[in-house]
């Protein structure tokens, strides 16, 4: 590939059209089929949502979004003087109807969601949820930015086809990443939407700065036009399997009567809810002095301080099981 590589210079506002092209073909695999002016390169789905933010909400917008939440971990949104305003899931996903209940906020808002293998709480949206969310959201015309960072990540079959496949009046915003599959210091994702927003955002992006690194961008386009992602994917996924399984069983071993969990379906976390009532300030702090660091729920909704964010997929297979072990050693103590 260095041979191939001429002087890099920057790339058109949108991003390298060959990686467009490529990154079509890719979501076509997805049932999503667009063109390569409705879609805009980005440093990541980061900031896709902070091009978002600048370019198309308006001070003041309510952003609906899943309660627990990625987004409430970022200031991005809140420091743009915009009110988040949660949702309550369940198994099946965040749950439509109560939008309803929010009426009163409802101008000039949109919907953020993360329907697949959804962070924090590893949930898979069910394809009749989906329905359901597109057809209150086009009924009540609020606009989706749907992430799926996660959505390649499947362990046990492929999830549900995304929000935008459903998409009928182009009032879906998809966001994609290589950061999760691939690595998050390439800084490459996408985002896909009408060609209008999409000029519009682009603009912005060069105005930020200049677009996403050309070197990145021909990476990410070798990944694609090999064939390699694919091959990659399957890797990722089959490691992802043998890691969930050793959470689950270190789960089960140590902490069955001190927590409760799901099996993710795919993705990175498993989201446990430690029976006990505690302050998760005072676990964090007994966890780090014994060597575990914690991701605590309250970062994700303040009101889940009972929740910890376990990932299965960075730290390696025996400290997993030793994180794991500690974590019941400390909570039983407690
Ligand atoms: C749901 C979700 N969206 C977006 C991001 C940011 O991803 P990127 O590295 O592509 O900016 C993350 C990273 O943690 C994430 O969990």
């Amino acid at each position: 590939m260095a041979a191939q590589i001429t002087p890099l210079s920057y790339e058109e506002p949108r991003g390298n059209e060959r990686l467009r092209i490529a990154i079509c073909r890719y979501l076509e695999t997805k049932g999503i089929y667009t063109s390569p002016s409705s879609i805009l390169i980005v440093s990541g789905a980061l900031q896709a949502l902070q091009l978002i933010s600048i370019g198309l909400l308006r001070k003041g917008s309510t952003i609906f979004l899943e309660r627990p939440s990625y987004l409430f971990s970022l200031s991005m949104f809140q420091s743009a003087e915009m009110k988040l305003s949660g949702l309550p899931m369940d198994d099946a996903g965040l749950i439509p109807n109560e939008i309803f209940k929010l009426k009163h906020q409802k101008e000039s808002a949109v919907l953020y969601t993360i329907p697949t293998f959804h962070n924090p709480t590893g949930i898979l949206m069910r394809e009749k949820r989906r329905i359901e969310l597109m057809r209150i959201c086009e009924k009540e015309q609020i606009p989706i930015i749907e992430d799926n960072v996660y959505g390649d990540l499947w362990i046990d079959m492929p999830p549900p086809a995304p929000l935008k496949t459903l998409d009928k009046y182009g009032s879906v915003l998809y966001l994609g990443s290589l950061s999760k599959t691939l690595s998050p210091g390439l800084r490459i994702g996408w985002m896909v939407g009408p060609e209008s927003v999409i000029e519009r955002l682009s603009d912005l992006k060069m105005q930020t700065d200049y677009g996403s690194s050309s070197l990145s961008q021909r990476v990410a386009l070798e990944w694609f036009s090999s064939g390699l992602y694919e091959e990659h994917l399957n890797n990722v996924r089959e490691q992802l399997k043998i890691r969930r399984e050793v959470a689950m069983q270190a789960l089960t071993d140590y902490l069955k009567r001190l927590a409760s969990w799901c099996e993710p379906k795919g993705g990175f976390f498993i989201w446990v809810k430690v029976s006990k009532q505690m302050q998760n300030k005072h676990l964090f702090e007994r966890a780090l002095a014994e060597g575990v660091l914690l991701n605590p729920g309250n970062i994700y909704a303040k009101e889940a301080y009972q929740y910890l964010r376990l990932s299965y997929a960075f730290a390696p297979i025996d400290e997993i099981k030793e994180g794991i072990y500690r974590l019941g050693k400390i909570i039983q103590s407690m």
